[in-house]
């Protein structure tokens, strides 16, 4: 609650700060670059038809139905997906050609300076949580084909709810402060020392993929701290570390390993579950194998972080003991008892950076509520994993996070049982049950 506070007065601060700046700069956008004349929903003609095909990749890439679309709703674009934040829930638009409910008055100008600016038709800003912060890396070719593409999608009449964050988020104003500290209005620059397909690599992990969303840490306003892709917590989960540390990172992946994790939803060690099921399910699997080896290849070149393995901890403390034993009665005939699991359908526990990350999140949440990996053209038969929730207490559930993070070579500091109460708490899950009622599973 403090820090929330905290965060609001810096944000209020920074937004007069940024008020006087801006005055005195004028805006410095250069989001004037598209046509200003005609208007989304104006009809197509078929000499459109190669550019709306292009502009439905970028789409995929940019993995905007993602949020643009309600869960089990089958209106793509129509919004009223709430994305949570540290700061409430923040309604994604209706991005379809309708006039009324949707952006069918807008021009491609408007389109680019929301998709790329972060701004709203009048001018507005836009929260962060639409990720333009990433988006202003795409290339004008791209938005082009994207802005086709959007106009050929079916116009969804469907008003979606308001946002309505407490102060001082509610004043969309106080953004133009996030923006002023975080924002940077410089488009995809290539590394003229790195070749082509590493700079491919980067143009889709820094703009389009946003990969930097979930996988940098944020500061408490939700800004991206220079830890870039060196792990974030999501509150349910943890995105681990995706650099070439050989730790908490994926530096021990080969490209291939990385290429299959992407399409497939799984690889030799690890398994998409959560938030990364869904961008492997709606965007990454559908990227050409040519895309998804130059991201391979740019997130190797990432030095990532410093954290080194420790020693791992003793087997001889009850903790690790209670672990151990919960493991080899609950877990084995999935993971095994190597901790090596089932290639592509039930994660390895052992030789898995995600196991030994700082934060457990993932870990916990995943035997709390059990999980279902990936599902992707690739691999139709994604393995779930039940919910572990009823069955123990949260004194065990940290006893098997602690012993399978220090098992089979693993090494990463205990797991408390206070971080499992909370998540609990978070996943509105019952406590344990009572150990007589009779357990048939
Ligand atoms: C991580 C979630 C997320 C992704 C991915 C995302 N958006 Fe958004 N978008 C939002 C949210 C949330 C809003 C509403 C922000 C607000 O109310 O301030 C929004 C707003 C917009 C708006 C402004 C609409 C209006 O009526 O003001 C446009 C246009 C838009 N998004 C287009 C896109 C496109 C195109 C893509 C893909 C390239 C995309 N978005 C991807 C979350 C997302
Ligand atoms: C919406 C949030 C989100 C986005 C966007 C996202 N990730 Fe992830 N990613 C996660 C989470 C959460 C996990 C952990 C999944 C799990 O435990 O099964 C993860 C796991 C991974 C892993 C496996 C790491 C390991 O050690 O097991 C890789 C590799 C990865 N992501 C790469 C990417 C790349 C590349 C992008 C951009 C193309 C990306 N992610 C975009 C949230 C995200
Ligand atoms: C019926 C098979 C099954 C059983 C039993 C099972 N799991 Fe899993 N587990 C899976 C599958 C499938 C996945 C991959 C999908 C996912 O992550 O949700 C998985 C994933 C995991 C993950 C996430 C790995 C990652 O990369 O984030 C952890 C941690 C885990 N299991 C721990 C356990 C523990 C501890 C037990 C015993 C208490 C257990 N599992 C029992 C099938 C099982």
């Amino acid at each position: 609650m403090n820090k929330i506070k905290l965060a609001g007065v810096a944000v209020a601060v920074a937004a007069v700060v940024a008020g006087v700046l801006l005055y005195q700069n004028g805006n410095t956008s250069a989001d004037n670059v598209a046509d200003n004349t005609i208007l989304m929903k104006q009809p197509l003609t078929t000499a459109d038809a190669d550019a709306v095909k292009r502009g439905k990749y970028i789409a995929i890439a940019g993995d905007c139905v993602a949020c643009h679309t309600a869960p089990e709703s089958k209106n793509a674009f129509a919004g009223g997906y709430a994305i949570s934040t540290p700061f409430g829930g923040i309604y994604a638009s209706n991005i379809t050609p309708d006039a009324e409910t949707g952006i069918g008055n807008w021009t491609e100008r408007d389109f680019y300076r929301a998709v790329r600016h972060g701004k709203g038709k009048d001018g507005e800003n836009l929260y962060p949580a639409m990720p333009y912060n990433a988006y202003i890396k795409v290339s004008d070719r791209d938005m082009h084909d994207l802005w086709m593409y959007m106009r050929s999608v079916k116009p969804v009449n469907y008003a979606v709810p308001e946002t309505q964050l407490p102060f001082p988020y509610n004043i969309r104003l106080a953004m133009m402060g996030w923006n002023l500290l975080f924002f940077k209005n410089s488009g995809f620059t290539p590394d003229a020392s790195q070749s082509a397909q590493w700079n491919r690599g980067a143009y889709l992990v820094e703009g389009l993929e946003h990969c930097a969303a979930c996988h940098t840490p944020k500061n408490i306003i939700g800004g991206d701290t220079s830890a870039y892709l060196q792990g974030s917590n999501l509150s349910e989960w943890y995105a681990p570390e995706i650099t070439s540390n050989t730790y908490t990172g994926i530096g021990n992946w080969s490209e291939d390993q990385i290429v299959d994790y992407l399409k497939l939803g799984s690889n030799h060690v690890a398994v998409a579950a959560g938030p990364m099921a869904e961008a492997v399910t709606h965007s990454t699997q559908h990227l050409t194998d040519e895309d998804l080896r130059a991201i391979a290849v740019y997130l190797k070149s990432q030095p990532g972080s410093d954290r080194q393995k420790p020693e791992p901890l003793k087997m001889d403390s009850a903790q690790m003991k209670m672990g151990e034993n919960i493991y080899s009665i609950n877990c084995t005939a999935c993971h095994n008892s190597d901790g090596k699991g089932i290639p592509n359908l039930a994660a390895s526990l052992a030789d898995n950076p995600a196991i030994m990350g700082p934060d457990a999140s993932s870990i916990i949440t995943t035997i709390l509520q059990g999980g279902r990996g990936a599902v992707t053209q690739g691999n139709p038969t994604s393995g779930a994993m039940p919910s572990f929730a009823w069955k123990f207490t949260d004194e065990q559930v940290a006893a098997a996070a602690t012993y399978i993070r220090n098992a089979w070579g693993n090494a990463a500091p205990a797991v408390d049982a206070k971080e499992v109460a909370a998540k609990r708490k978070l996943l509105n899950l019952p406590e344990q049950m009572p150990q007589d009622v009779p357990t048939q599973h």
